[in-house]
């Protein structure tokens, strides 16, 4: 199993903070925020590592995360994303990287309080497909929103206004190696964007999606709010009293 962080983009919603840096470079807490979702694979017994990144400040990626000595890695592996394609677009220049293998894809502002080594156990016993993570949310709309029937997902719509449940749909997702050729058939969205949504819902039409609903906190750190956020709960599960 290969592990893949995306952190690229302009983070355009938390300028001035990313007027001169990558979005996810900013501090949360006590570490640069890149380093969580890298702990997050690397607790899930993952050691094949591929940062995707982008824009201006590549360069600092390489400068602080070396060849992953600090979480334990051989090696760090990185790629560059010319153009805003979207999530999609970013997961498809990790193809050579990924080979036959199959993925486990974290979102470089997304933190959880949990593991993922349970479920990265049973997507590699799963025979096919993919795999999600879901989590109750007061403001659904925001995130990729789940339509579950029973214990299958049926759509996942991308930040519906009228939020059909409550579960987002969290930004850390396993795929088999066929999403490369799911990638490579998407068209851009109306944000001319290749969507991880329309990703997750090819998988879902060929009957090969699983999804498992989170226990602990998620946040992301999209908006200066969710950053604030990301901030506290990080602090908080280290004691400190904020
Ligand atoms: C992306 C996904 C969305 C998901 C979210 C999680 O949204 O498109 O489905 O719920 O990440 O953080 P974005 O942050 O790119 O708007």
């Amino acid at each position: 199993m290969k592990g893949v962080v995306l952190a690229g983009g302009l983070g355009t919603r938390l300028r001035p903070l990313t007027r001169v840096t990558n979005k996810h470079l900013l501090p949360v807490y006590d570490k640069p925020m890149i380093f969580y979702p890298v702990q997050t694979l690397v607790d899930a017994g993952i050691q094949e590592v591929m940062i995707v990144t982008g824009g201006n400040n590549a360069g600092e990626f390489l400068r602080l995360l070396r060849n992953g000595e600090d979480f334990g890695l051989r090696q760090m592996h990185y790629t560059y994303q010319k153009t805003e394609g979207g999530i999609a677009d970013a997961l498809s220049l990790t193809r050579h990287f990924v080979g036959d293998d199959k993925v486990v894809v974290v979102l470089g502002d997304n933190f959880i309080q949990g593991s993922i080594r349970k479920a990265v156990e049973d997507f590699e016993r799963q025979p096919e497909g993919a795999k999600i993570f879901l989590k109750e949310v007061e403001h659904p709309q925001e995130f990729g929103v789940a339509v579950l029937d029973g214990d299958k997902v049926t759509r996942i719509i991308e930040k519906p206004e009228v939020p059909p449940s409550n579960l987002a749909v969290i930004g850390i997702y396993m795929y088999d190696k066929n999403v490369f050729e799911i990638c490579s058939a998407l068209e851009p969205s109306s944000r001319g964007e290749l969507e991880i949504t329309d990703v997750n819902n090819a998988y879902i039409r060929r009957g090969t999606m699983t999804y498992e609903i989170i226990d602990g906190w998620w946040a992301d750190c999209g908006s200066f709010e969710a950053l604030l956020r990301s901030n506290v709960l990080v602090a908080r599960e280290k004691g400190v009293e904020v």
